[in-house]
């Protein structure tokens, strides 16, 4: 595995994880045969009282050609103030400590309406435009089903990644008010050589 300074490894998992664009038509370069792949996807909540969550569902597709995760809410009042955490880690095998690329907690409403602080997020949040149905400015709605959907993660869009590795996504929306995460999502993914055969034409 060769080295990658962990900003940049940052700045480009956060890209795949926004980036796919069904119809860009892509050259794959000599160096950049790599894709990220989705392993799995799942939620949890801590509002098991049911105070604002009212459903959710997550996944991923069940195509495993072209994997894609998606989450999806309903909540049962409107949330305003909230928080938003996203930690990204890269595990390691022992004696090796995981690689903790973003840890962070940060203002939701900020993120919405785009004027976060953290680079990291403030590009991924432009992406995501693209693929979620998220307000551009808080409230979240009630009885409104938002969702996250459509991601696929592909490498070739980037300049050179030169590593293969897992990846482990959380992200979190928290609630200010009640103090409890009312939704969060796992996600597990690789950074691999694609195989001659599965590379796009
Ligand atoms: C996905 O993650 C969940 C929760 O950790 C686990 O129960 C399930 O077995 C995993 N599925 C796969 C295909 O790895
Ligand atoms: C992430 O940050 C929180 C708060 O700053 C800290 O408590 C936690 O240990 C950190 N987690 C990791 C994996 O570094
Ligand atoms: C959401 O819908 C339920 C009925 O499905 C209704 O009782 C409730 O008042 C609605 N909440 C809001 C905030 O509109």
């Amino acid at each position: 595995m060769k080295e990658m300074k962990p900003k940049t490894l940052g700045v480009l998992i956060i890209i795949c994880l926004c980036c796919w664009l069904p119809n860009w038509k892509v050259e794959a370069g000599a160096k950049n045969n790599f894709e990220l792949q989705t392993d799995n996807f799942t939620c949890s909540s801590e509002d098991v009282k049911s105070r604002i969550l009212k459903e959710y569902h997550c996944g991923i597709s069940k195509s495993s050609k072209r994997r894609t995760w998606r989450m999806e809410f309903m909540l049962l009042q409107p949330v305003a103030d909230h928080d938003f955490f996203m930690k990204i880690v890269l595990p390691r095998r022992r004696p090796l400590t995981d690689f903790v690329l973003l840890n962070v907690t940060t203002d939701g409403c900020q993120l919405l309406a785009n004027r976060n602080q953290v680079p990291l997020l403030r590009l991924g949040r432009n992406i995501m435009e693209r693929f979620s149905n998220f307000p551009k400015q808080c409230p979240f709605k009630a009885n409104y089903t938002y969702y996250i959907r459509g991601f696929r993660l592909d490498l070739n869009l980037l300049p050179a990644v030169d590593m293969e590795t897992p990846v482990h996504v959380e992200l979190s929306y928290q609630s200010k008010q009640q103090g409890l995460r009312w939704i969060s999502g796992y996600l597990e993914a690789r950074v691999q050589r694609m195989s001659e055969k599965k590379r796009p034409k």
